[in-house]
């Protein structure tokens, strides 16, 4: 498959660029979403979580709305709960694989959701390895357009369930919290748009990790960025360790996982250093014994297993926010 070269949305990093788009039929990045739009967001999950846990029936909110799930990368936690979140709501789902279609043979990306478009896909699902693809398809369409993940630019609905696993935590309040995210920072779309999130909501961020895995400039986000790790968890209310995005790695960023996990990793004597009720986030998937010890992955700070159930919930409130705003523009 062959992207539009020219855009300016496939400039390496695409943050920025969405600041100015305001469609609630698309949802592409938090990096533009106000504390009142974020909220809106987080309690219409929170309602979706506590419907999950009585096991309520299905709702029919998005009968006759059709969701196309697009990943031109890998994926289990989002891939799987985006389906599990529009069944729940009672959309039509369809998967295209990549490997089985006709961008094999080379169609472009947006001659192919123009043709899925015409099929009448009312919502995409798009993850993509380029930084700002979903913008420039949501550029082009009618449909509405759900970022799962682009390049090294932004994963919103992660960064959404994120803050909905931490309110959840924190008991409503995030002004005055302190996180440690550390890790690769600089590969990681789901550094940036939980920043962006935490910020919003007061939150206070530290950023850790290998010099290599830092960018230069972070701190424009509004981030402290932390010469060694055991200081900065020092009395912190969470943690999130973020997954070594090797994919997108040069050569020569790390001298060696061991090191990594030696001077970088998480481990129960460092989970001790939090704050006596601080948790543990990692987006997944995890590289036990890299980035987290498996006695942490499963110990009782940890609330990974709870960050994957709210992945559902916020998943159901974006798509049917997405839904009305579709249904208000028709
Ligand atoms: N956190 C996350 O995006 O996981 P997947 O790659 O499994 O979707």
């Amino acid at each position: 498959m062959t992207l539009t070269h020219a855009h300016p949305a496939l400039a390496p990093n695409g943050a920025g660029r969405f600041a100015a788009r305001p469609a609630a039929r698309h949802l592409l990045g938090l990096e533009a979403m106000d504390r009142d739009d974020l909220l809106r967001i987080l309690d219409e999950a929170e309602r979706w979580r506590e419907a999950m846990d009585a096991r309520e029936p299905d709702s029919r909110e998005l009968a006759g709305i059709t969701v196309c799930l697009g990943f031109f990368e890998a994926s289990t936690r989002t891939r799987v709960s985006f389906e599990l979140a529009a069944t729940r709501l009672g959309a039509r789902v369809v998967t295209f694989s990549v490997g089985e279609s006709s961008t094999a043979k080379g169609e472009t990306l947006l001659d192919t959701v123009r043709v899925l478009e015409a099929m009448r896909v009312d919502l995409f699902v798009v993850r993509h390895p380029a930084s700002g693809a979903p913008g420039y398809i949501a550029d082009h369409l009618h449909a509405g357009v759900i970022n799962a993940g682009d390049g090294q630019h932004e994963h919103p609905t992660q960064g959404l369930l994120d803050l909905l696993t931490l309110r959840r935590v924190w008991k409503g309040r995030f002004e005055g919290r302190r996180i440690v995210l550390v890790g690769d920072i600089a590969h990681s779309r789901v550094a940036r748009s939980a920043i962006h999130g935490l910020r919003t909501l007061g939150a206070h961020v530290t950023v850790a990790g290998p010099p290599t895995l830092v960018p230069a400039g972070i701190e424009a986000l509004g981030v402290t960025v932390a010469p060694a790790l055991e200081p900065a968890l020092e009395g912190v209310d969470a943690v999130m360790a973020l997954r070594l995005q090797r994919e997108r790695m040069e050569q020569g960023l790390l001298a060696s996982t061991g090191e990594y996990a030696r001077e970088w990793g998480i481990d129960a004597k460092r989970v001790r250093l939090l704050h006596e009720e601080g948790v543990v986030l990692h987006p997944g998937p995890v590289n036990r014994g890299v980035e987290l010890s498996p006695d942490v992955v499963d110990g009782q700070r940890s609330v990974i297993f709870d960050q994957v159930t709210n992945g559902v919930a916020v998943r159901c409130a974006v798509l049917a926010r997405c839904a009305r705003a579709l249904a208000e523009a028709a």
